[in-house]
């Protein structure tokens, strides 16, 4: 065991190196207090104390290391930073009070007016009202290309192209793009490329392996688990992430300690529950393929998925998200959801609970109807993201989804 030396003393803190990712999301960022607690301590207090004026002086002027106010740091979130960080293998990684507050940093931070940012059309609804709607009044300029259109992707960008922004997999239809031929674009142009992890986690895929400078999290989903609280982060090199940090401690959407110790407690489980939520994911795509009242199944561990391909060599496995259109419209699709009896009709995804959501008038219901087209965003599409109850169980409430199609018929 190696001894670290922090302001209260020596604590014993364990050595990291060349450990598997398994370990590293039970063990890595721990910082024990001198009470020597093993599990993570929540530290719920908004300052800390200094032992004199002086020392006061010389941490708000960075002189000396340690915490000041929980708007800027926090050990409980620090932890959560450390150990997400490690688990994507970047330098540094910023935690933020949503996945929404994580992505805004990013743009806020690292973009300026008069900048252009070319995005993924297929990436969440909120992300592009965000641009569309709020970055647009502050003159950074977007455009939208689709995700696996690279010679878009090229010829998208502006003198002033920025930042290259996209999900892979896209939410909902499980559309995947080649990271590294899209960073190599990104590279050429001397623009960023962020990558939303929120569907795959670092257990799924590694974006920094693949090219990204900046992966950011949705930490309410997977990372958390179990549907309790909101959080995000942005995780990428020293130098990029003080600059999202000095956003965040300006503006203030900081992440709350508890919620950080949840999401501790939530990665500690990740590499397990990612494997059962894409073992799971894949029993119940296959057997929705097979059904007459379906249309067509999204995901991308199908043979059928346009990108299955590319998913075999980027990512471990498909997630515990799939997306399917029914045979029908969007009366039909409600009634399909209005039929399930324990899969919960709820906008969250990567809960152990599986979830169920027509993204047309829900997570996406802002877009324009010519917006929502393009995206492949269609009335019959539903989204589900299966979660850890038996699979044979779930495929028995989607039943009632099908037969209350073959009803109204
Ligand atoms: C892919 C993706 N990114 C970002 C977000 C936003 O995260 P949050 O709801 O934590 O703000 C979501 C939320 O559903 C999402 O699905």
């Amino acid at each position: 065991m190696a001894i670290s030396k922090t302001p209260e003393g020596n604590i014993p803190v364990p050595q990291l190196d060349e450990v598997a990712l398994e370990t590293l999301a039970v063990r890595a960022g721990q910082i024990r207090s001198p009470e020597l607690e093993h599990s993570e301590a929540i530290f719920p207090t908004s300052s800390f104390v200094f032992n004199s004026a002086q020392e006061a002086a010389q941490r708000f002027a960075g002189e000396v290391p340690g915490n000041i106010y929980a708007r800027f740091t926090n050990p409980t979130v620090a932890m959560f930073e450390q150990r997400i960080a490690a688990l994507e293998g970047g330098e540094r990684a910023v935690a933020a009070a949503s996945g929404m507050a994580a992505i805004l940093s990013t743009f806020m931070a690292l973009l300026q007016q008069g900048d252009h940012i070319l995005c993924s059309k297929s990436v969440f609804g909120t992300t592009r009202v965000l641009l569309d709607k709020y970055l647009s009044k502050f003159g950074i300029e977007v455009s939208y290309v689709a995700l696996g259109d690279y010679d878009g992707w090229q010829s998208g960008l502006r003198d002033n192209t920025r930042m290259l922004f996209l999900e892979t997999p896209s939410n909902p239809l499980c559309e995947i793009v080649d990271l590294p031929r899209v960073a190599a674009i990104a590279q050429n142009a001397e623009a960023l490329l962020v990558v939303d992890n929120c569907f795959c986690t670092p257990v799924l895929q590694q974006p920094f392996r693949l090219g990204a400078d900046i992966v950011v999290h949705s930490a309410t989903k997977y990372l958390d688990g179990q549907g309790r609280c909101l959080g995000g982060v942005v995780i990428g090199s020293e130098q990029l992430m003080e600059e999202v940090h000095g956003f965040l401690r300006s503006a203030g959407p900081a992440m709350s300690p508890f919620n950080a110790w949840v999401f501790l407690k939530g990665l500690e489980t990740l590499p397990v529950r990612m494997k059962a939520h894409s073992e799971h994911a894949l029993k119940v795509a296959v057997w929705l393929e097979q059904q007459s009242g379906i249309e067509r199944v999204y995901y991308s561990d199908l043979e059928s998925h346009p990108d299955y391909a590319l998913a075999q060599k980027q990512q471990v496995s498909g997630s515990g998200v799939l997306s399917f259109e029914i045979k029908g419209d969007r009366a039909a699709a409600w009634r399909f959801i209005d039929a399930m009896e324990f899969i919960s009709i709820t906008a969250n995804l990567g809960d152990v609970k599986s979830t169920i959501t027509h993204p047309a008038t829900t997570t996406h219901g802002r877009l324009t109807e010519e917006d929502k087209l393009d995206a492949g965003i269609t009335d019959n599409l539903i989204r589900l993201s299966v979660g850890l109850e038996h699979p044979e169980d779930v495929i028995r409430d989607l039943k009632r989804g099908l037969s209350a199609l073959q009803s109204q018929r």
